[in-house]
């Protein structure tokens, strides 16, 4: 049986759909991954899996518990990582784990074995006793993702948590996640970065405007895009006027503005790039690179709905 089984699942804000009809099966012990761009649904899509948001339709059970009448058997089964921060800062560190873990039940001897475990974890057991207004972003980043590991759930939902961090934080963030499922919980994570998706998840469900376009695991959706080429082109001052011509010109399948240039995907990667160069010096668009790239998730996106994730 699988651990999460979303049907039709909705919700409507003020007559727009957040999330549009859903179906989401998770396997117990799986690394499963929601990839969109902002807006495209993934924390609302958390908030009503975790029982925080009530769907607008649809059915949800997690271990088997119906998410509408056994929310409180789920609460004891769930962690939530959310993408604000939810510390206390005029608390220490361990009593920040300690107050959550009093939320959940979790007391005394088996407590305290606890928050030294999850403080070793995350390399903060020198700074159990200060207060988290002095730790530096980093370390609150750090203690927040365990903060939802304290009453070891079987669950755990992550809502971006590495946006915002620089590359190398966002390395040891990795490292850190990959341990928690080692330890046999099964992740559900969300992000706007194809390369974290890419990286952590066994399986990627692909979000766009609160609907599900494609899932499956990484390798599989890069194979998607079939015989179709991508052409990175590495420029400066793409106009939204070039990028339009670009899409007109013959064996342009797709094409996206991203941030170091453009991203084409086309059938026939040597003409279309000798066109991207005559195009690019008609309008004064200097190039600085141009190659065949293998696919990346971004692809994936960019051939599904003509858009970068970052759009
Ligand atoms: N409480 C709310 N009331 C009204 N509209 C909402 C509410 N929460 C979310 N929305 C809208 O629902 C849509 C999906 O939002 P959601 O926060 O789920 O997206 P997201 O994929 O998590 O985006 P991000 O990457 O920016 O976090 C957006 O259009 C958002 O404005
Ligand atoms: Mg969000």
């Amino acid at each position: 049986m699988a651990i999460v089984e979303a049907h039709d699942l909705t919700k409507v804000f003020n007559g727009r759909k957040a999330v549009d009809s859903l179906d989401l099966e998770i396997e117990e012990g799986e690394f499963f991954g929601l990839l969109g761009p902002n807006g495209a649904g993934k924390s609302t899509t958390v908030a009503m899996l975790s029982t925080i948001l009530r769907p607008t339709r649809g059915t949800v059970t997690i271990a088997g518990y119906d998410i509408k009448r056994q929310a409180k058997e789920i609460r004891r089964l769930i962690g939530v990582v959310p993408q604000e921060f939810g510390l206390y800062d005029e608390l220490t560190a361990a009593e920040n784990l300690a107050y959550f873990g009093k939320l959940h039940g979790v007391e005394g001897g088996k407590l305290k074995v606890r928050i030294e475990e999850l403080l070793r974890l995350v390399q903060l057991q020198d700074r159990a006793n200060d207060l988290v207004k002095t730790f530096s972003g980093g370390m609150k980043h750090r203690l927040n993702l365990v903060v939802g590991l304290i009453h070891e759930p079987k669950l755990l939902f992550l809502d971006e948590p590495t946006t915002g961090l620089d590359p190398q934080a966002r390395l040891a963030v990795w490292e850190l996640i990959k341990r928690f499922q080692s330890e046999g919980v099964t992740i559900l994570l969300t992000t706007h970065y194809m390369e974290e998706a890419d990286y952590l998840c066994e399986r990627v469900a692909i979000m766009d405007r609160g609907k599900v376009i494609a899932l499956d695991s990484p390798a599989r959706l890069k194979r998607s895009i079939g015989k179709l080429e991508v052409i990175e082109v590495k420029a400066r001052k793409v106009t939204k006027k070039v990028l339009n011509e670009l899409r007109k010109l013959k064996g342009v399948r797709k094409a996206a503005r991203t941030t170091e240039g453009l991203r084409v995907l086309t059938p026939a990667a040597n003409e279309v790039m000798a066109r991207v160069v005559t195009l690019a010096s008609f309008a004064g668009v200097q190039i600085d690179s141009l190659n065949v790239a293998q696919p990346t998730l971004e692809d994936v996106f960019i051939k599904l709905t003509g858009k970068t994730l970052r759009d």
